[in-house]
């Protein structure tokens, strides 16, 4: 999905924020992304940084780095170089925080000029129940203090004005886990 957005329209960067190791952004370079555009990966965790930093370390073509990021407290180094538009993308990585601050939205929208985010996330029981999947998923998120207010942050975004909405799709696929079904929501800056 992040491939076929990227050969839409041409980014000067692509960020993956909650990037573990990188391998989506290794897979995305390795995929056809290319050697014109930067790579840039946000992670919580110091391993995740460091083992990023060493794989990207290997690919003398990649333009690659790899920075601390936390969702509960977006913030960006001002020496970070993202250029003028960029795909934002975050996979499975939200899920983990309870709750996202009100400003997240803001924040990554105001890294540069032009900024789309795609976020894979599983958050449609937060928007309706589609079914016995949708009502495990909630329970299932409930017990282990997992997110619960993406789709209305995302949603006050929108109505402040801070974001537009492009596009979302509920539950789209399961991957291995049938009770984490991935939904997709798609916004770009005003
Ligand atoms: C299931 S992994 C997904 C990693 C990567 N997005 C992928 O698809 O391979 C979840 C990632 O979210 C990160 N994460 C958890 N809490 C976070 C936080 N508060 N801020 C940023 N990243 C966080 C974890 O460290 C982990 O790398």
């Amino acid at each position: 999905m992040i491939i076929d957005a990227l050969a839409l329209e041409q980014y000067d960067s692509v960020i993956e924020l909650g990037c573990g190791y990188g391998q989506n952004l290794f897979k995305i370079f390795y995929s056809g992304g290319g050697i014109n555009l930067k790579y840039f990966g946000g992670e919580f965790t110091k391993s995740g940084v460091e083992m990023a930093k060493k794989l990207a370390s290997i690919e003398p073509n990649m333009r690659a780095e790899f920075f601390y990021f936390n969702h509960l407290k977006p913030k960006f180094d001002k020496k970070l170089d993202f250029g003028k538009k960029v795909l934002v993308f975050t996979c499975h990585t939200i899920e983990q925080v309870k709750e996202i601050p009100d400003n997240w939205f803001k924040i990554v929208s105001s890294i540069a000029p032009f900024v789309r985010c795609i976020h894979a996330e599983p958050f449609g029981f937060q928007i309706c129940n589609l079914g016995e999947a949708s009502q495990n998923h909630k329970d299932y998120f409930i017990q282990n203090g997992w997110n619960l207010n993406f789709a209305s942050t995302l949603k006050k975004a929108n109505q402040n004005g801070d974001i537009i909405i492009e596009d979302a799709m509920l539950e789209y696929s399961c991957g291995t886990d049938p009770f984490n079904p991935t939904s997709i929501a798609v916004w770009r800056t005003v």
